[in-house]
């Protein structure tokens, strides 16, 4: 197969995965994860707060590739957790994707009650209806509480990792844990400008890279999964041609040098939603 790792549970996930955050429910979305998968992206991040678990589900419906081949994650959601509906919530999502499993689930943000829907996840993990559990947005205090009282180490943790704000701690963190680490916004989501940024654009230019690629090569060589997004195919068939390509040890420490500590999502133990 394809570039895949093994998670601590011998899964394999693909090292490069396909997110669909603020991708519409309907066309766009079915047609950007059509020309993923036709790319040879086979992990698709969805969740149930993007609302587009159906747009996913029609494009998994519509692809030769076969079940077995692709990696679907989705994500409980933070009213879910707080009221206590993961095994329901977690029915609707697989209902809404058309599928029968998911390849991993993840809790989206350490809300209140999430060591309870930790336990509910555990059982649908033994119950063989998801192939993975894990977090994402969890801080080292929320997964140190986790690990604590779990028969079951998550195998991800979903987390802002960027050149910007490069999370190395938490990235050093899991690792050292078995916790394979997936970034989200790893181009520094919308609105971003860090791939006009000149030291990008620099590197890209000795590799005949653009700064994008750049960027979700860091990710690889550092063993982060990176999920880019765009709805735009040139983009969407870019961002996966980072293979091909090796970043000396002097643009990986430029890069490395990027990070200012500045966050462009919410923080896991500051947030509101
Ligand atoms: P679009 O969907 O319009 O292409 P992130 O993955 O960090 O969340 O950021 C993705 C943002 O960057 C999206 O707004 C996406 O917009 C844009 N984007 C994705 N890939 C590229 C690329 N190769 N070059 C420039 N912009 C990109």
């Amino acid at each position: 197969q394809e570039h895949r790792q093994p998670l601590n549970n011998e899964v394999l996930i693909p090292q490069v995965g396909f997110g669909v955050f603020r991708s519409p429910e309907g066309p766009v979305t079915v047609g950007a994860v059509r020309t993923a998968l036709e790319t040879g992206y086979r992990l698709v991040d969805t969740a149930a707060v993007y609302g587009n678990e159906a747009s996913v589900g029609k494009a998994i419906a519509a692809s030769e590739v076969a079940r077995e081949d692709l990696f679907v994650t989705t994500k409980l959601w933070n009213d879910d957790i707080r009221k206590h509906r993961t095994a329901d919530a977690f029915q609707e999502s697989l209902e809404r994707l058309g599928l029968d499993y998911v390849d991993l689930y993840l809790i989206h943000w350490p809300a209140e009650g999430w060591q309870d829907a930790w336990k509910t996840m555990e059982q649908l993990y033994a119950d063989g209806r998801v192939r993975a559990i894990g977090v994402s947005n969890f801080a080292t205090n929320h997964l140190d509480e986790l690990l604590n009282d779990t028969d079951v180490v998550p195998a991800v943790n979903q987390i802002e990792s960027s050149p910007q704000f490069a999370n190395q701690d938490l990235v050093d963190y899991c690792h050292a844990r078995g916790i394979a680490v997936e970034a989200w916004s790893p181009l520094g989501g919308q609105g971003s400008d860090l791939l006009a940024d000149r030291r990008l654009l620099d590197i890209g230019e000795k590799y005949g890279k653009s700064s994008a690629q750049v960027v979700l090569r860091w990710e690889l060589q550092r063993n982060v999964i990176p999920l880019s997004k765009s709805v735009h195919e040139t983009r969407i068939v870019q961002n996966y041609r980072i293979f091909d390509f090796e970043l000396s040890p002097e643009d990986m420490a430029t890069i490395d040098a990027m990070n200012t500590g500045e966050r462009n999502g919410a923080d896991p133990n500051d947030f509101d939603f």
